[in-house]
């Protein structure tokens, strides 16, 4: 825990309150950490949005949206503490003559403040200038920003900048969910808290790694976002890449904020830019066509509601990246992730090399290698997949592959398993930096999308159809299999 955390009440400010990601998101966590009891008694949650209403409307609003989207029937005890959190203000994010009604509603002077930015990126600089000038911050208060922080490194820069004019980076959180999920944190303690895991792995024992987000949903009346956005820089630039800088980094010194940034950065610095020379080879873009879900016809991307039929947009991206440091060297990481697939399953797989000799021909004419496999969603757990004696008198020692198998919701029964959410938003609450990333972190991880971003502008190829449904083109398979390796199912 950082050093200058506090633990104070706060007044929680949700611009964009009505919004698709506080609705879905941000109130659900909220309330579930209200049901855990791990909101300060005296913390606020301040809606603001250009919608007409009042508190008791905001308030119905938001117990609508819990019976939509919470997963278990609304506790009554529970909703009556949480709904007198609640509190709602009308303001035009674009006029800056309406923000000085802020401080009718929150004493930013004598409180913590964190605002949080659940809108689009477009709007930042409007708010922050706005809550400048309307005099409602202090340096205790704090800022909260949603991906997509840009579209590119220069737009990044531009809206980093104009935050950086109002708040320093101290008080800035850049979220990405991700890094609250149980199994991306627990990476940390693998690799770092067992002597196992920190000598065997790197070039010696690793042969290559692979990361998979696979989702079932499509685009979810998305359209106008995703469309401009793509896969690429919906799900890579930030959650794929993000895991990969844990798998991939150095020991930080400790758990502080910056130690870990300081690695992280190391590790995306060092990948290998992607060019317009080795794209076709490198990386595979997908568009899913009509297919069915676990059994339930879905159409294709350009059938959606409001699609633009000329539409180039990936919805599947598979690459091989390489990480050109000591460690990493000659280890090919490979990533894929993509919308429509057959189901929601986010793992890494870290495949070890085989052994130099086998002793076992008569179980095995080439001895399986290890795998270790991070189940990161759904069903948390580790797996390690090796060998072992099938038990018997034969005059042969026959092998068998195994598997020991440590699922979190059998290992650890009396913890509950927050999602990425509940544990962010608690710690920007909190003040503790720790799982936010860093200006210079999203900066780095731009400047290699962008390297490939740019070799797809120059080559001249559309995205590869794969029926919704399934494990994405068959050029992804393509992809590894020209390394002599297949993609774990
Ligand atoms: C979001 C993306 O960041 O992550 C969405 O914008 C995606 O497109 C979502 O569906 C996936 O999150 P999770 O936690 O369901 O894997």
């Amino acid at each position: 825990m950082n050093e200058t955390t506090v633990f104070e009440p706060c007044d929680l400010v949700i611009f964009g309150a009505l919004g698709d990601l506080s609705r879905r998101k941000l109130l659900i966590s909220l309330y579930r950490l209200e049901k855990a009891n791990l909101l300060e008694a005296d913390t606020r949650i301040i809606g603001i949005d250009r919608h007409e209403g009042d508190n008791s409307g905001f308030i119905e609003i938001i117990h609508e949206s819990l019976q939509e989207f919470l997963s278990e029937v609304i506790d009554e005890q529970v909703w009556a503490r949480f709904s007198a959190r609640l509190a709602y203000l009308k303001i035009d994010l674009t006029q800056m003559d309406q923000y000085p009604l802020l401080n009718t509603v929150v004493d930013g002077q004598s409180r913590v403040m964190v605002n949080y930015f659940a809108v689009a990126p477009s709007l930042f600089t409007n708010i922050c200038q706005g809550l400048d000038k309307c005099g409602v911050l202090n340096g205790k208060s704090r800022m909260v920003m949603e991906k997509p922080i840009g579209h590119d490194l220069q737009s990044s820069k531009a809206i980093n900048d104009a935050v950086a004019e109002v708040f320093n980076e101290k008080q800035v959180y850049r979220i990405d969910h991700y890094l609250g999920k149980e199994t991306v944190l627990n990476l940390l303690a693998l690799r770092f808290a067992n002597a196992i895991f920190t000598t065997n792995w790197d070039h010696n024992t690793i042969d290559h790694v692979q990361i998979t987000v696979a989702e079932e949903v499509g685009i979810e009346g998305r359209w106008d976002y995703f469309d401009k956005t793509g896969q690429l820089r919906d799900m890579l630039q930030n959650h794929l890449l993000q895991i990969l800088t844990f798998v991939a980094m150095e020991p930080p010194v400790n758990l502080e904020a910056q130690s870990i940034h300081n690695e992280k950065i190391k590790v995306l610095a060092a990948l290998r830019p992607i060019t317009q020379e080795n794209a076709g080879l490198k990386t595979v873009r997908g568009l899913y066509s009509a297919g069915a879900i676990k059994g339930k016809p879905v159409p294709g991307y350009l059938e959606e509601l409001g699609a633009n039929t000329e539409s180039t947009t990936e919805s599947f991206v598979a690459l091989k990246a390489a990480i050109d440091n000591w460690r990493w060297a000659g280890v090919p990481f490979y990533l894929r992730t993509g919308k429509r697939m057959a189901y929601k399953r986010t793992e890494i797989v870290i495949k070890f090399k085989r052994l130099p000799h086998n002793i076992f021909k008569e179980s095995f004419d080439e001895l399986p290698s290890n795998k270790l496999i991070i189940h990161l969603q759904p069903n948390e757990g580790i797996e390690i997949q090796m060998l072992n004696k099938i038990p018997g008198i034969d005059e042969n020692i026959k092998l068998q592959k195994t598997k020991l198998d440590l699922s979190f919701s059998d290992t650890f029964k009396n913890s509950k398993i927050f999602g990425g959410y509940e544990k962010l938003v608690l710690e920007a609450m909190r003040g503790n930096p720790t799982l936010f990333l860093s200006r210079e972190e999203i900066e780095q991880a731009w400047t290699w999308v962008d390297s490939i971003q740019d070799a797809w502008a120059h080559i001249d190829s559309a995205p590869e159809p794969y029926p919704a449904g399934t494990w994405g083109p068959e050029a992804a398979d393509e992809l590894i299999a020209r390394d002599g390796r297949v993609w774990e199912e």
